[in-house]
């Protein structure tokens, strides 16, 4: 049990180096975002200062329509990372995902994910998180309220993340009887659920699958932003798995292909936009593609290592994006953008 557990502190705390490294780690492919256009609107008869990001999700207020999308990390630097957004998330008013709490459950640490997220964020928008597979290999109703209890979150993300796990060595491989575990989750808790990829897209079907199986949102999260799979051809230490990763550099369903099928086939299913998003034009677009929400992982990671200002900055930077973004197609409402593409 405790090489398990020491194994998966020391894959995590790969992930950071891989990813902050930042070479290998991220698609050939693109999100979509620079071929969607918003029109310019060079008369806007608004004020800048008079434009509302405010939104609703799931029932709760946030100041702009932001995610901090899930991260875990090594056992040594998660704590600070997590600190850190937290206390921009609060200070700001955009929701937080934290990463995995698996670890914590397994009672090896915390990885950074403790009851502190909620000292540090008393108010603001929290979501708990762990792997859907798990829920095919025992985890289920108990699971799923301590890890809202541990941070008391607003909602539950369910990561599903099957790539990854078959890329990584000793990974989980067996989804057989994830939808139906998912299902008897959604009806025993009222906390909702939000199912979301990893950055390799959720497709239409599948959306559809768990919105059937009572999932309450769907975070598309598309591919075009990190890359898990070469994340953990990277990371293996072995050149049989750095090769079989190494095909899938372009594997999965673009962020704004994905936002488009799903929600064409679920037009009222709240829904986060996620996989490489840049900044605040591309959570412009993906708002005017249907989301509600963006979330950004990858890209605001740097800065949540660097610091706690340096969070909130790199944070304030996009909502400030999203702000003029709005202004210059002359809309006073973020949730006003919906439609505007061309
Ligand atoms: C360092 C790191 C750790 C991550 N850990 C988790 C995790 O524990 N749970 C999860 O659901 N997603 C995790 N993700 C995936 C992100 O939440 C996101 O879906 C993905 O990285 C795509 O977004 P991006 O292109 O903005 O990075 C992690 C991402 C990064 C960069």
């Amino acid at each position: 049990m405790k090489d398990h557990v020491d194994d998966i502190l020391r894959r995590k705390s790969d992930h950071l180096d891989v990813i902050l490294a930042g070479e290998g780690a991220f698609d050939r492919i693109d999100a979509g975002f620079d071929r969607v256009r918003l029109p310019h609107c060079a008369a806007p008869e608004i004020a800048l200062s008079e434009v509302d990001l405010s939104a609703e999700f799931l029932g709760k207020r946030l100041a702009a329509p932001f995610l901090i999308s899930s991260m875990t990390g090594g056992p040594t630097r998660a704590g600070a990372i997590n600190r850190n957004l937290a206390e921009a998330a609060e200070a700001l008013g955009v929701a937080m995902g934290v990463g995995s709490q698996r670890v914590a459950l397994e009672g090896a640490g915390d990885v950074g994910v403790s009851s502190d997220i909620r000292r540090w964020a008393p108010t603001a928008v929290l979501y708990a998180n762990f792997g859907a597979v798990q829920l095919a290999q025992g985890y289920g109703v108990a699971q799923a309220r301590r890890v809202i209890d541990m941070i008391e979150a607003d909602a539950l993300i369910l990561h599903f993340n099957p790539l990854q796990e078959a890329i990584q060595p000793g990974g989980d491989t067996d989804w057989r009887g994830v939808l139906a575990a998912v299902e008897v989750l959604a009806s025993s808790i009222d906390t909702p659920i939000i199912a979301k990829e990893v950055g390799f897209g959720l497709s239409a079907p599948v959306a559809w699958d768990l919105a059937a199986a009572g999932v309450a949102a769907i975070d598309v999260a598309g591919a075009g932003g990190s890359n898990w799979a070469k994340v953990e051809g990277a990371r293996a230490g072995s050149d049989h798995v750095a090769r079989v990763a190494s095909a899938f550099g372009d594997w999965g369903i673009p962020t704004v292909e994905a936002l488009r099928a799903c929600r064409a086939r679920l037009p009222e299913t709240p829904m986060i936009a996620s996989g490489g998003v840049r900044h605040g034009v591309d959570a412009a677009k993906a708002i005017a593609l249907g989301a509600d929400l963006a979330g950004q992982a990858a890209g605001v990671l740097q800065a949540a290592v660097d610091g706690p200002e340096e969070a909130a900055e790199a944070i304030m930077v996009a909502v400030e994006q999203l702000r003029v973004a709005c202004f210059c197609c002359g809309v006073t409402r973020q949730t006003a953008l919906r439609g505007l593409v061309f």
